[in-house]
């Protein structure tokens, strides 16, 4: 079983660059198959759950010509409009395979897709999905673990939001874009990735307005056609780097990043004591000294992003005083809270949703496992300003979103290694941090 091996205590220095949106990428790659031309998509996060989204186009008989690992083109010439159905191992244990029930309705007018997976950090129910497409005419029913969704026809809808969704509003939004007639959703979600799929749709001629506010009008088109698109670049990815940054008390350069889409993060930072400097693409992040508490609650955009509350929480455990965080997005975020106490941190959760920080000088190093996607790269984090050595397993969950991690933290100075057996743990542990270079 692949886990992670750290040598904490040594400040992250020097520069990364950051990749593509996962989250972005999802929706756009589902969204590719609606047109029987060519789209030809760059700056694509070469991670897991990505892999498993293209393996399912696949399978569905969509055109996917991987041209490098980060560039892919799709086609969705030779799907076979009677046999609809995703399915398979893998899109089970991923969210986003839903974004294909919006795109094949959308196109086809029927779907058949597994009911989703993912991170268990809520109930994360999809009852505003199935409003959506039903307020557009469609029949959606749950049978056997699969959503089925069909319509004779896709009518334009005027649909309000029970609650801020980002799958929500990213699945009606691509459904809608081949309805007949106009549709509004009304909450819609922000966040930057519902932009960058709205101008993905637009960039194969879909008529997608005020995406970015809470209010998207869609005019519904006919058809689609070929495209190249590059994808915005991931807000959490970069988010991960500028805590790593400040919870190791290092000095990183994070590139190729829009400073705008990180400003809750950048303030919270700034508040805390850091620096934060912005240039056009990158931001740097430096915290020489212990950084102070604070108080946070999770939002959607622009508010601060749940996805980040675990590398937040982690950093702040290392801080002065006592801070508190309220996660107001999803029920279960704060599994990774017990194992950061096997490293001598201080945290009280009370009813679920409140933690209450109390900061510790230092971490000490332990074996944890890895929770969920964003709580394993806090752990990392954790592991990387703690003294000694820390083990993460079930490192899967952080390949799922962040590609060649460990790589990008060596580049910094990390002393992190992915190892297969006992026999390279105890290797990494005998070289006692000197680290291989790939
Ligand atoms: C997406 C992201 C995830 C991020 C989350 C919030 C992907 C693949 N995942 O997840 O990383 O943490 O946004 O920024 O993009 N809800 C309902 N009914 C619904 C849909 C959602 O009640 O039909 C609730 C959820 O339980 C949650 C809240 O709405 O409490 C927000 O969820 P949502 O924005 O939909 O998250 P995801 O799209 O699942």
């Amino acid at each position: 079983m692949e886990r992670y091996i750290i040598k904490g205590g040594k400040p992250l220095v020097g520069e990364v660059v950051i990749g593509g949106a996962k989250n972005a990428a999802l929706g756009i790659l589902a969204a590719a198959v609606m047109t029987d031309g060519v789209c030809t998509i760059d700056n694509m996060p070469n991670v897991r759950d990505i892999n498993v989204l293209l393996q399912a186009i696949q399978e569905i008989g969509a055109t996917v010509n991987r041209k490098s690992p980060n560039e892919v083109e799709i086609s969705g010439r030779g799907i076979n409009p009677d046999d609809l159905t995703v399915d398979n191992d893998f899109i089970r244990k991923i969210r986003a395979g839903y974004y294909l029930i919006g795109a094949l309705l959308g196109r086809y007018k029927k779907a058949k897709v597994v009911l989703p997976g993912g991170c268990e950090i809520g109930a994360r129910p999809i009852d505003q999905h199935i409003k959506g497409f039903r307020a557009l005419g469609a029949k959606v029913v749950i049978e056997q673990g699969m959503i089925i969704a069909e319509a004779e026809v896709l009518k334009g809808n005027h649909i309000y939001l029970d609650v801020v969704s980002v799958g929500a509003t990213i699945n009606i939004m691509i459904a809608a874009s081949m309805a007949v007639g106009n549709t509004i959703i009304e909450n819609a979600a922000k966040e930057p990735h519902i932009v960058d799929v709205a101008n993905f749709l637009n960039s194969m001629g879909a008529n997608i307005k005020g995406a970015g506010t809470d209010v998207i009008r869609i005019r519904g088109v006919e058809a689609f056609h070929n495209t190249e698109y590059s994808i915005i670049p991931d807000q959490i990815e970069a988010g991960t780097f500028m805590m790593a940054a400040a919870a190791t008390r290092g000095d990183v350069i994070v590139k190729n990043i829009i400073p705008k889409h990180m400003e809750a993060i950048s303030a919270k930072l700034l508040e805390i004591g850091a620096e934060v400097t912005e240039s056009d693409d990158a931001i740097r992040v430096k915290a020489d000294h212990r950084l102070k508490h604070t108080q946070i609650k999770t939002l959607p955009y622009p508010g601060f992003p749940t996805d980040m509350q675990p590398q937040m929480a982690v950093t702040l455990g290392l801080s002065t005083g006592t801070s508190m965080i309220v996660e107001s997005i999803f029920e279960n975020r704060f599994r990774y809270v017990e194992e950061l106490r096997k490293m001598g941190s201080n945290f009280k959760i009370l009813d679920g949703s409140t933690a209450i920080i109390t900061g510790v000088e230092k971490y000490v190093g332990a074996e944890l496992d890895a929770p969920d996607l964003r709580a394993g790269a806090a752990l990392v984090i954790a592991g990387l300003a703690a003294d000694g050595y820390t083990t993460i397993n079930q490192i899967g969950y952080i390949q799922r979103g962040y590609e060649r991690f460990e790589e990008k933290l060596r580049g910094l100075g990390g002393r992190i290694e992915k190892v297969d057996s006992d026999e390279e743990l105890n290797r990494f542990i005998f070289s006692s941090g000197s680290v291989k270079k790939n």
